[in-house]
């Protein structure tokens, strides 16, 4: 059996949660296999909406498991949270959750520390959402990070405490004063010891070899899909750098986010915006300053699921589509809230970008690292409203024409559209 996948193709927030839900009844597994909790993922079920941000997205199907892989951050006091509101929908996940051992911790002062840098960033901040996920990350690859399966160990306290210290002399040399900033309204040594509640909480779940789990559950013909969170352009290698998060978003992190080979790579599932939206600092080409812009975040609701900021909206970018098309290997593509844009007249797709006075087609390290102005194919708005559509054929033309127009730029078919947040509210080709 191979594994499947399925991730954001631009800066995040594109539906992924949702297409997971959707697709869920398909597979037997479901698996994080990067991120922590910057993740924001919405499903809607019955028009009640759930966001989730460590947990993967098939957690709402009961018979199916739901695994936190070794690539994954967690923040035990973030997940318990989860883990109770969930509860209180009736949703008792500590019967199909698995988390690996080998996942690192966030600790409280990785909150603190990435609100040190940032504030020390001034202007040229990244608009992290403040999760702690730089400063976890780097632990991990500085090797001083802490992992879940240490938990378990009789001197979990001691090691916490070193790496506490190790952070606190880093404020110090920062001049950040940890009392200065509350973590979830609360100071910080009243959260500090809710983290630690939360840690209790955790040795309750079933901390798990993951890779094991899930290379024993391909070779016994299960069907696995790994979830992704954030985009392709946010990833650490390929996205706009600095402007990114610290995990690789792309098809690759598969591999070392769950410990599959990468022949075991099946589908990959690209999912995008009929639009663009970026939460946070860094290049956005096609950015929209206007009427047009607050029209698409109107429409889209587009705030974020984490931390309630607007995103910044703007139209199609084909470049960075293709680019991130490429990156991943997509095989099957999945174009999110075509209805969002159903009120415009006309629609514009940037299909190359102007730098020096010449179109450059490509998503290059020029083009991400210098203003570009973007050229523009303009089309006719479908002008519709597409609730009650459920198949290809009945699409109004122009979106259809819309979509052909992408296919033929990135070579590839959409063979799922998404026109509302409701798991109905979704066409299959
Ligand atoms: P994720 O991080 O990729 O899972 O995406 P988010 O959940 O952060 O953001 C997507 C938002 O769009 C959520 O509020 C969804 O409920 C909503 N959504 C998903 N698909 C559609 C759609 O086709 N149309 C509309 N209008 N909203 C959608
Ligand atoms: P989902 O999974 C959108 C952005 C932040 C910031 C940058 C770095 O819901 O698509 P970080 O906290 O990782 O240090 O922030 O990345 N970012 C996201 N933007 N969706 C996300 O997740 C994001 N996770 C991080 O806004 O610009
Ligand atoms: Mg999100």
């Amino acid at each position: 059996m191979k594994i499947d996948v399925l991730l954001g193709l631009q800066w995040g927030d594109e539906g992924k949660g949702k297409i997971v839900d959707v697709l869920t009844p398909q597979y037997d597994i479901i698996a994080r296999f990067q991120g922590g909790p910057n993740a924001g993922h919405t499903i809607e079920i019955g028009g009640n909406r759930h966001v989730l941000h460590t947990i993967p997205s098939g957690i709402f199907h009961p018979d199916k498991i739901n695994v936190i892989g070794n690539g994954v951050i967690v923040d035990p006091f973030i997940l318990s949270h989860e883990l109770e509101e969930l509860r209180s929908k009736g949703v008792d996940a500590r019967l199909n959750l698995r988390i690996s051992k080998r996942s690192h911790l966030i600790l409280p002062t990785h909150r603190m520390l990435d609100a040190a840098y940032e504030q020390a960033l001034g202007n040229a901040k990244i608009g992290s959402t403040l999760k702690g996920i730089g400063p976890c990350y780097t632990d991990k690859t500085a090797r001083y990070g802490l992992r879940c399966g240490d938990i378990l160990s009789a001197d979990f306290i001691n090691r916490y405490n070193i790496l506490k210290e190790r952070h606190m002399r880093i404020l110090n040399s920062y001049g950040f004063d940890i009392n200065s900033l509350e973590l979830d309204r609360m100071p910080f040594i009243e959260y500090e010891q809710h983290w630690f509640d939360a840690i209790e909480e955790l040795k309750g779940y079933e901390l798990i070899d993951s890779e094991l789990f899930i290379n024993r559950s391909l070779s016994e013909g299960k069907r696995i899909l790994a979830e992704g969170a954030q985009g392709s352009l946010l990833d650490v290698d390929f996205g706009s750098y600095p402007y990114v998060t610290s995990s690789n978003t792309i098809t690759a992190g598969v591999c070392s986010g769950l410990g599959v080979p990468p022949t075991s790579i099946g589908k990959v599932y690209g999912v995008f915006k009929a639009y663009c939206t970026r939460v946070g600092s860094g290049p956005f080409p096609t950015e929209l300053n206007d009427a047009k812009g607050e029209e698409l975040r109107g429409n889209g609701n587009e705030y974020g699921s984490t931390t309630g900021r607007p995103r910044r909206c703007g139209w199609l970018d084909l470049p960075a589509l293709k680019y991130a098309i490429m990156l991943n290997g997509v095989s099957d593509l999945v174009m999110m809230k075509a209805d969002v844009m159903n009120s415009f007249k006309e629609v514009n797709i940037c299909t190359a970008y102007e730098l020096n006075g010449k179109d450059i087609p490509d998503l290059t390290f020029e083009t991400l690292s210098h203003p570009v102005k973007p050229v523009y194919t303009v089309l006719e708005g479908w002008q519709t409203r597409l609730e009650g559509i459920s198949n290809f054929g009945t699409l109004p033309n122009q979106l259809s024409n819309y979509m052909h127009f992408i296919e033929n730029a990135v070579k590839l078919p959409i063979g799922i559209i998404s026109v509302g947040p409701g798991r109905e509210q979704t066409i299959i080709r």
